[in-house]
């Protein structure tokens, strides 16, 4: 007869979950993660890992097409979308094995199936999970968050009939599309148009607001545009989609209001990347009488939820929808259970867009300092400023930008774009998690010759 009773159950094997799982069992708990699918949730499955996999490759077609201004030219060049998706589909499966391989190590118990909070028990809380009841002491929401559809006219059948995707099935299609739309100029969104234009689809991208890249701080969003704009990505901003219509296949439309007029973009496929939702439906957290806003878990800064003994980590309390984030707030979660006080900081969270120039990003900009009520002021500068980024990168523009406060001087905020931004950001999370000042990091020694310098450098341009 197999273990039902733990001290903890997770419900989710996504980063927040198995992470929070290896901690949780390394602190001597005996714990069970429930995972309706694979292991390692969305990011690793359908997120962050393969599309990655797929941006890798048109990074290499890329260099492959343009290497004649660095004195490279390569014939014939040729990218095997069905291959690149297969190597997509190695990548995965290894890192999927890993975690199953970690949760093994660590001794904890996994459950394949849809978990279901079954209510209170005495000494904690009942679940079940393919057909099985489980009992412990403690409850660790982690199941993530899943793609709106949104309603508009059409957009439903398009999905479900394959003309329209989300980000989890365009990752396994095998053939390109010609024409490829984009409805949403958010992360998702702007990483995939990226792929497509690389590998040589016309890609129209139709984007609600005036800007696109979401929060990204207002310059480095116009740079990615207009970098994507010279690669021949359409945007059309400020538009509003109104009607969706097409067979997978074939050619169809997706139509959209901008300045009170109707225009109408033909496609072969079109993704939906109008971003995420919590996923907190039926797994009996209402009936537990756990607090939730909008649809996702209210947690404070421990990962604590309203109902003692219940933590939830992740996407599913739709505060800073990353993995990272899920990693750190996992671990929280467990340590407070475990009795260390742990809290996560969330100003200092980084965020990447793994487009090409990649941007990258952490605390805040002038704009949300200055609507905080904080007296800020930013400095800017070129990346050009790097030897390394000069010989790397023919015609580049890339800048890092600095926010800091006013009087201390404490850094508030880096955003920067251009290439290893997605490599480099950490450092600067690091000086807005323990409050560094500028003349702190001036004093900091950086590699030579690196693009990251220019963080230092920008540094000596404040007075
Ligand atoms: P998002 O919230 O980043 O962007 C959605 C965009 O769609 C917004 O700009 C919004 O204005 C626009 N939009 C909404 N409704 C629209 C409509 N009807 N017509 C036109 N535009 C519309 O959401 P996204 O890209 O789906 O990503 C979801 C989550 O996944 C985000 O929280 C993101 O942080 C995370 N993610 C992170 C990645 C990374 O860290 N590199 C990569 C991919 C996803």
């Amino acid at each position: 007869m197999a273990e039902t009773k733990f001290d903890l159950i997770i419900l989710g094997g996504g980063p927040a979950g198995y992470n929070a799982a290896e901690r949780a069992a390394h602190g001597g708990l005996k714990t069970l993660v429930c995972e309706e699918r694979a292991l390692g949730g969305v990011c690793l499955n359908e997120g962050c890992i393969p599309t990655k996999t797929l941006l890798y490759s048109a990074k290499i077609y890329d260099y492959a097409n343009h290497g004649d201004k660095y004195g490279v030219t390569v014939e014939g060049a040729k990218i095997d979308h069905a291959k690149v998706v297969d190597r997509k589909d190695k990548v995965v499966k290894t890192l999927v094995s890993g975690v199953g391989a970690k949760m093994k190590g660590a001794g904890v118990t996994v459950a394949n199936g849809t978990a279901k909070i079954l209510g209170k028990v005495a000494g904690g809380f009942a679940v079940e999970c393919a057909g099985v009841t489980y009992e412990a002491a403690k409850l660790l929401i982690c199941t993530g968050s899943e793609a709106i559809v949104p309603p508009i006219p059409g957009l439903r059948e398009a999905y479900e009939a394959g003309f329209v995707v989300t980000n989890r099935e365009i990752l396994d299609l095998r053939t390109l599309p010609k024409k490829f739309v984009v409805i949403g100029g958010g992360v998702i969104g702007l990483e995939m148009a990226s792929y497509f234009n690389s590998v040589g689809c016309e890609v129209t991208v139709i984007e609600m607001l005036d800007k696109i890249a979401g929060p990204t701080e207002k310059e480095i969003s116009s740079n990615l545009e207009k970098n994507y704009a010279k690669k021949g990505v359409k945007f059309i901003l400020g538009a509003k989609v109104s009607a969706v219509n097409g067979k997978p296949g074939s050619m169809g439309v997706v139509e959209y209001e901008k300045d009170g007029k109707t225009e109408k973009v033909e496609c072969d496929l079109v993704l939906v990347s109008t971003g995420r939702r919590a996923r907190t439906k039926g797994i009996g957290l209402e009936e537990l009488g756990v607090q939730m806003n909008r649809g996702a878990i209210v947690t404070d800064e421990t990962c604590a939820t309203s109902v003692p003994g219940v933590w939830a980590a992740g996407d599913v309390n739709g505060k800073v929808m990353l993995a990272h984030t899920g990693y750190r707030e996992g671990e929280a979660a467990v340590n407070n259970m475990l009795g260390k006080k742990d809290r996560v900081d969330y100003r200092s969270i980084p965020s990447v867009i793994y487009t090409n120039p990649e941007v990258a990003s952490v605390g805040e900009t002038l704009e949300s300092a200055q609507k905080a009520g904080i007296d800020a002021e930013e400095t800017t500068l070129s990346l050009r400023y790097s030897g390394r980024y000069l010989a790397e990168n023919e015609g580049g523009d890339g800048f890092v930008k600095i926010v800091y406060g006013k009087q201390h001087h404490e850094i508030l905020g880096v955003h920067m774009i251009g290439s290893y931004a997605s490599e480099i950001i950490y450092g600067a999370a690091a000086m807005v998690a323990r409050c560094q000042r500028v003349e702190d990091v001036q004093k900091i020694v950086f590699p030579h010759p690196t693009v990251c310098e220019v963080i230092r450098e920008a540094m000596f341009t404040v007075h």
